[in-house]
């Protein structure tokens, strides 16, 4: 693979969010899986472990204690001013939340040993967390990269702690393991937009730090709003 081709593969890549239900081979998950474990990590502690869901009623539970979570977030985003919601929840209380996943084959939770923080030889004057965070952050971005490259579409669904104590016991995971996200992937049931990227010029700075680069907080708000606004066609409500 040349660089073209890489940054073929880092552009195109879209998160979805709508899912077919068509099976996925087990080779390409199994790929996937391969190029996980080949990311970076902080004194190569490796603190991921990957949970592969494919059963049915598993998915189904996961999906419903995902449900669970939405109704929690409805009520939060139902109380802010309108502007900054998200767009699908701008017609609440009509929208009912519904996990565009679940009709995904393939749920995949990426998991991290907490106890692998101690192999850092920062992890005294570090945040422990961190460490295991940024490194879980790392393998999540090759399993999307790896996914892409099959073809498939595949989705970064935050574990917040409300969803991960719901989850825990479906699963099984035992108390030092952190499960850090989940990646329904599937072969894509919509055709994604492009993302919208910021232009290079205004994140990279030569040498120190340009401040006519700084945003201020009208812009910072101006920029979190467009956010939103861009964010209609990626969410589908159907
Ligand atoms: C840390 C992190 C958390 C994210 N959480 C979610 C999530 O909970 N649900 C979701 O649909 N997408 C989530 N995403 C995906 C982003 O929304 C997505 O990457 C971004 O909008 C850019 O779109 P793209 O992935 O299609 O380029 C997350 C991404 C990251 C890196």
């Amino acid at each position: 693979m040349n660089i073209d081709e890489f940054l073929e593969l880092a552009r195109t890549r879209r998160s979805m969010r709508r899912f077919k239900t068509d099976p996925v081979p087990d080779e390409c998950i199994e790929k996937i899986l391969e190029a996980a474990r080949w990311a970076m990590s902080g004194a190569n502690a490796q603190p991921w472990e990957f949970i592969v869901v494919k059963d049915p009623e598993t998915r189904r539970r996961i999906a419903e204690a995902k449900d669970e979570q939405g109704q929690m977030v409805s009520a939060l985003e139902a109380t802010r001013v309108k502007e900054m919601r998200q767009p699908r929840y701008r017609g609440l209380p009509e929208i009912p939340p519904d996990p565009g996943f679940k009709d995904a084959p393939v749920l995949l939770f990426v998991c991290a040993d907490a106890r692998t923080a101690q192999a850092s030889v920062l992890s005294q004057i570090y945040d422990r967390r961190w460490i295991v965070d940024e490194n879980t952050a790392n393998t999540t971005t090759m399993i999307h990269l790896a996914a892409a490259a099959c073809g498939l579409g595949s989705q970064w669904v935050t574990v917040s702690a409300y969803f991960e104590a719901l989850v825990r016991p479906i699963l099984g995971i035992p108390p030092a393991m952190k499960v850090l996200n989940m990646i329904p992937i599937g072969y894509p049931a919509y055709e994604s937009k492009t993302a919208y990227r910021r232009e290079l010029k205004e994140m990279v700075h030569y040498e120190k730090y340009d401040e006519t680069k700084y945003r201020s907080n009208q812009e910072m708000q101006d920029f979190i709003l467009q956010l939103r606004e861009l964010s209609k066609p990626v969410y589908p409500l159907k």
